[in-house]
């Protein structure tokens, strides 16, 4: 079970909004790459193979479209979804010309729709990090062909906060934005991905490169 919290997603939007702004504003954002983890070539990354070799895949919580753009470079027809409409017009002049189609919405709503399924769905400290796994995780295996690999990363729990952590943009003064972001041990994670019907499900941590840094919460699951 998960604690419920008042999400907002209107006000979300304005949060991730001003997020897109600043992470365009550095230039190596804009380079398709696809890793897991926060670090750039971190050996144990297990990179784009993690999700098998999907024809299509769905990154729910594109950003910076950057994952996405990776792999449509390389063939697979790919669909980003993200709240914020600054995000996802950057995304469309960035990387349009790649037939990515980038789609404004907020992810529980899109996938309740269920109108595409694809061979893959992931994402990458996207909103699989920012929303209840209880209600994503079975819209997430109802939008994934038979076989389907639904896979995520996002920094691990601290230990002893689990559940729906509130978490304020930029600092503690100002106008109040804020999120939520949903932290468990790996034991939690994996027993969401059953109840909402994934079969072979791993949930890991990769160690940061150097030690005594923050690692990366790895899931990965297949759909029964
Ligand atoms: C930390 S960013 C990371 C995105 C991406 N992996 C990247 O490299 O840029 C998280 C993204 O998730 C999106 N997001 C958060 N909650 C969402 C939701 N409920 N529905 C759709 N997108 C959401 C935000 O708009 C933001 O672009």
């Amino acid at each position: 079970m998960t604690a419920t919290v008042p999400h907002n997603y209107e006000h979300e939007r304005a949060l991730w909004d001003a997020f897109a702004d600043s992470a365009w504003k550095d230039p190596s954002n804009g380079e398709p790459v696809f890793r897991w983890t926060q670090y750039k070539d971190h050996p144990a990354d297990p990179g784009p193979d993690f999700l098998g070799a999907p024809a299509s895949a769905l990154e729910i919580g594109s950003g910076t479209g950057r994952a996405a753009a990776y792999l449509a470079e390389r063939g697979v027809k790919v669909t980003g979804v993200d709240l914020s409409p600054v995000a996802v017009d950057k995304c469309g002049e960035a990387y349009g010309h790649l037939g990515i189609e980038f789609v404004c919405a907020e992810i529980l709503a899109h996938l309740a729709g269920g109108e595409s399924s694809f061979d893959a769905v992931y994402s990458i400290f996207g909103a699989a990090w920012f929303t209840d796994p209880a209600r994503l995780f079975p819209l997430v295996a109802g939008s994934l062909n038979p076989g389907g690999i639904f896979a995520f990363s996002q920094p691990p729990a601290i230990p002893g906060a689990y559940g729906p952590q509130g978490m304020y943009k930029g600092g503690f003064a100002g106008p109040a934005m804020f999120t939520y972001r949903y932290s468990y041990p790996l034991t939690q994670w994996k027993t969401f991905m059953e109840a909402a019907g994934f079969s072979a499900v791993e949930a890991r941590e990769i160690e940061a490169p150097t030690p005594g840094h923050i690692g990366t919460l790895l899931v990965r699951g297949v759909k029964s």
